[in-house]
């Protein structure tokens, strides 16, 4: 079976079709530039540039930035606020002419990974966690994903722990790896005190990085880098349209 998958990034939104019993990308991804101010119309216009590029007639799941409950938008931490209570479903639906499935970016990462990359197998608890201009969470129990958890947001030292654990962080305050990793394990550290993973993935932009920075986590949980890169987004999308249809 092969669905379209899209994933909706601060930058970028890239999308492709999926065979769903291998993980691969059937065609080659195509990206187009996220709209300046990324509003509701202006996303779902991309959107459609994207559906259209790939001649696309059917189901798809888009994997969007922020909480997303049964299509509709609930939050808006690196995104324009006139999202918040906006149906993404429904919008990209009526603009696309697809039927449209809306998972949390991170949620599809980590189903990408639990499917075909580095938490294929995995039982117990696993927590994915995508590092780029903001920080995703993805929760995992026996391989059951957890929607929605936003444990990028958690409060460290008084402030949003996003703001000095993103890589969007590391790049604005010119911070060495190492400082940088210093604040990643802070907060990873206060994760493993509250929900015990058996297993840490990381991905997002940054886990290209990883040699830079992997030495330096200072945690008892085992850490092991993301398998799809920056396929993840687009073939977990494609994974959860699958799962509601
Ligand atoms: C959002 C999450 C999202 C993450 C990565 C955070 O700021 O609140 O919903 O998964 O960024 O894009």
């Amino acid at each position: 079976m092969e669905l379209l998958g899209i994933d909706v990034g601060g930058t970028g939104i890239k999308g492709a079709p999926v065979n769903l019993e291998t993980g691969e990308l059937v065609h080659e991804r195509y990206r187009l530039p996220t709209p300046d101010a990324a509003r509701p119309e202006e996303v779902a216009q991309t959107i459609k540039e994207v559906v259209e590029h790939f001649k696309w007639q059917g189901p798809a799941g888009v994997g969007f930035p922020a909480a997303v409950q049964k299509g509709i938008v609930r939050t808006a931490a690196n995104i324009h606020k006139s999202w918040i209570g906006t149906d993404a479903a429904a919008l990209f639906t009526q603009v696309t002419g697809c039927p449209m499935y809306v998972v949390n970016d991170a949620d599809a990462a980590g189903l990408a990974e639990m499917a075909f990359g580095a938490g294929r197998g995995q039982a117990g608890v696993v927590i994915m966690i995508t590092v780029g201009t903001g920080i995703g969470t993805a929760l995992f129990v026996d391989g059951i994903l957890v929607p929605n958890t936003e444990l990028g947001h958690i409060e460290i030292r008084g402030k949003d722990a996003e703001s000095r654990s993103s890589d969007a962080a590391r790049q604005r305050k010119e911070l060495s790896w190492e400082e940088w990793a210093g604040k990643l394990s802070e907060h990873l550290k206060r994760l493993e005190n509250l929900f015990w993973p058996d297993l840490y993935i990381i991905g997002g932009g940054v886990s290209k990085s990883h040699e830079k920075f992997f030495p330096y986590l200072k945690l008892r949980t085992p850490v092991v880098v993301a398998q799809l890169l920056n396929q993840a987004g687009i073939v977990g999308a494609a994974l959860y349209a699958k799962s509601k249809l």
